[in-house]
C-alpha cells in the first residue's frame, strides 16, 4: 500500500469510506475542508483513508479512519495511524471513538490509551441510534498517544 495526501476538491470518491468510519456527513462535513486527509492506495483503488486535524493546542486529532472491509485485519489501519503520526513528529494525537470493543481493541494494539468520555455524545448528536457489533452506541470515548516519532535531533 501506498499513502499520499488526498484533495478535498474530490471527496465524492472516498465518501463511502468516510462514512465507515463516521456515519454522519453533517459531522464529515464539520472537519473535512479544515482536516488533512491521507488515502491509502493498492493500485489505483483507494483502500483506507484517515482525516486529521490540528487542535488549537497543537494535539493532533484523528477524526476519523477506516479501511475498507474486505481490506481489514491485514495491518492497513495500523499502517495508516503510523504514517500520519511520522507526518506529525513529536506532537501528540487524540481520538475519540464508540465504546465498540473490536474498536477499542485496535486503538490498544495502536498504542492509544482512555483519556475521558463525554457522556451520551451519540445519544445527544446523532439523529438516530448507532449500533456497532450489536452494541448502541452511547458515550464517546477520547483515547490519547504520545507521538512515538521524535524529532529529528538538532545541534543548534
Ligand atoms: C478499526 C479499523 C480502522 C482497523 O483497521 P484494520 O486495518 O482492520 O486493523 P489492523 O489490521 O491494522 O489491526 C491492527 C491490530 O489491531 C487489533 N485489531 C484490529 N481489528 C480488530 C478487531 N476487529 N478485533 C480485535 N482486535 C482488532 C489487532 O491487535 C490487530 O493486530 P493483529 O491483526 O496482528 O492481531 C477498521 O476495522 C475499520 O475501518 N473499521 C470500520 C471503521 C471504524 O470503525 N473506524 C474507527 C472508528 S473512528
Amino acid at each position: 500500500m501506498t499513502i499520499q495526501e488526498y484533495n478535498s476538491s474530490d471527496i465524492k470518491n472516498i465518501l463511502p469510506l468516510l462514512l465507515l468510519g463516521d456515519e454522519s456527513v453533517e459531522m464529515i462535513r464539520r472537519y473535512i475542508f479544515t482536516g488533512r486527509i491521507f488515502a491509502g492506495y493498492v493500485g489505483s483503488s483507494i483502500v483506507a483513508v484517515c482525516v486529521t486535524i490540528e487542535l488549537a493546542d497543537g494535539r493532533i486529532e484523528v477524526k476519523n479512519l477506516a479501511v475498507a472491509p474486505e481490506m481489514q485485519r491485514k495491518g492497513i489501519g495500523r499502517a495508516m495511524l503510523n504514517h500520519v503520526e511520522s507526518v506529525f513528529p513529536g506532537k501528540r494525537f487524540c481520538l475519540g471513538t464508540g465504546e465498540t470493543p473490536s474498536t477499542l481493541r485496535f486503538y490498544h494494539a495502536c498504542g492509544y490509551r482512555y483519556s475521558h468520555r463525554i457522556e451520551n455524545f451519540f445519544v445527544d448528536n446523532y439523529p438516530h441510534p448507532i449500533i456497532e457489533d450489536g452494541i448502541r452506541l452511547k458515550d464517546m470515548l477520547y483515547l490519547e498517544k504520545e507521538s512515538s516519532y521524535c524529532l529529528p535531533y538538532s545541534q543548534d
